[in-house]
């Protein structure tokens, strides 16, 4: 039988033997019927703690307080002295993906049936932020990815490999680079409290090892999707729905002055903030808008389900259904190309601006991802 897609008419870019070796981004060819996507179910949670600790549960799971509508939250508060910073210079890769699902196995397991081959029944196990990156691939133009690819026991994981162009980006940012990504994490700790019924304590340590993660199990089209991705906060009401529809990003952006500004907000902003509610099924988000000091001046709401609506007004705008059906492309793609059952092979896909996504097979390299008290753990 087939374990791939065939669309029912129109291109199908990587069967086209024009285009053997890689799949186009070109988004004309993904402007098709909006595929399949099911409601994103949480299957579970995990956290990490100040010094970068997992740990199979809620902990830190922060609850949102609603500001003022304008609020003049200094962002640049403590960053000099209340700030601890995660070294980004460790490559987590998958592993706390992977030791949640260690912890959670039988909760995955598929019937007795099927146990045997495939360890967990689904296709694909990756980051939330990895998807993301796939969903916006056909409208960006400046940034490109690399994705390593494993075939373990009829699962295919995913994990990003930093590029030369964003390791030197990385090293060369400037001090006020450095700061503004402070400002994001000092928003949320001005808007979130650490339990039910506390207030934020904007005089406390912001630490970026510290986070709440959800993983959901969802289907886009026939791919099954188990993904892991970090959540800001939730609503505190106790009668909110369950996670994760009572989830909340939370957001910073640059005051807008001018149609321009607004229109490039929308273009671009807007886009990259819908694909990642819009994967794990967080339904809003709350944006902070600033002026150049870093002080936020006004807060507004987004749904998810209203941004496509809102965007809609902008001329060469962006398309929900041209990002869902490359990113499902893509994995149809990857199950084409990466066939072997091998957790010491790696299947690197590369993609660059303007270019078509292509992708080399690396044995035993510097890409191998899949630890061995992974590997060890689930083959028993
Ligand atoms: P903003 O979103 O307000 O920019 P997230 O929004 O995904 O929860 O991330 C929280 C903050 O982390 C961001 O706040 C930003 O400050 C920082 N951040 C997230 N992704 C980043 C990236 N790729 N590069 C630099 N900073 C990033
Ligand atoms: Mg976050
Ligand atoms: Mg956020």
């Amino acid at each position: 039988g087939r374990t791939h897609r065939e669309p029912p008419s129109g291109p199908n870019p990587w069967e086209n033997p024009l285009a053997a070796q890689g799949l186009s981004t070109r988004k004309e060819l993904y402007e098709r019927d909006f595929p399949l996507y099911k409601q994103p179910v949480e299957v579970g949670c995990f956290s990490l703690d100040s010094e970068r600790r997992f740990f199979n549960d809620s902990r830190q799971m922060r609850y949102y307080v609603e500001p003022d509508r304008n609020p003049n939250f200094d962002l640049r508060d403590g960053y000099r002295d209340r700030f601890i910073k995660r070294d980004d210079n460790v490559k987590e890769k998958l592993d706390h993906m992977l030791q949640w699902i260690l912890t959670n196995r039988s909760k995955l397991n598929a019937s007795a049936a099927t146990a045997s081959s495939c360890a967990l029944d689904v296709d694909y196990v990756t980051w939330r932020g990895h998807l993301t990156k796939l969903l916006t691939t056909p409208y960006e133009t400046r940034e490109g990815w690399l994705l390593a690819v494993t075939k373990f026991r009829d699962t295919l994981y995913i994990s990003e490999v930093e590029t030369e162009a964003a390791y030197r980006e990385r090293m060369n940012r400037t001090e006020r680079h450095e700061e503004m990504m402070y400002w994001g994490y000092k928003f949320e700790q001005y808007t979130c409290a650490d339990d039910v019924h506390s207030l934020p304590d904007p005089g406390g340590v912001v630490n970026t090892n510290e986070a709440f993660c959800t993983v959901v199990r969802t289907r886009l089209a026939h791919h099954r999707l188990l993904f892991s991705g970090e959540v800001d906060c939730r609503d505190k009401d106790p009668s909110a729905p369950a996670p994760p529809a009572c989830y909340v990003e939370l957001k910073t952006s640059a005051e807008i002055c001018t149609p321009k500004q607004r229109s490039n907000f929308h273009r671009f902003k807007l886009l990259k903030w819908w694909a990642q509610s819009f994967l794990p099924g967080v339904p809003r988000v709350v944006a902070g808008f600033r002026d150049h000091e870093g002080v936020v001046v006004s807060v507004e709401t987004f749904d998810i389900s209203k941004m496509s609506q809102l965007i809609k007004k902008e001329h060469n705008c962006w398309k929900p259904t041209v990002c869902m059906n490359f990113c499902c492309d893509f994995l149809s793609y990857v199950k084409h190309v990466a066939t072997e059952n091998n957790p010491h092979v790696v299947y690197l896909f590369s993609w660059e601006p303007h270019r078509d996504v292509t992708y080399s097979v690396h044995r035993d390299s510097q890409y191998s991802f899949l630890p061995h008290w992974y590997v060890e753990q689930m083959s028993k």
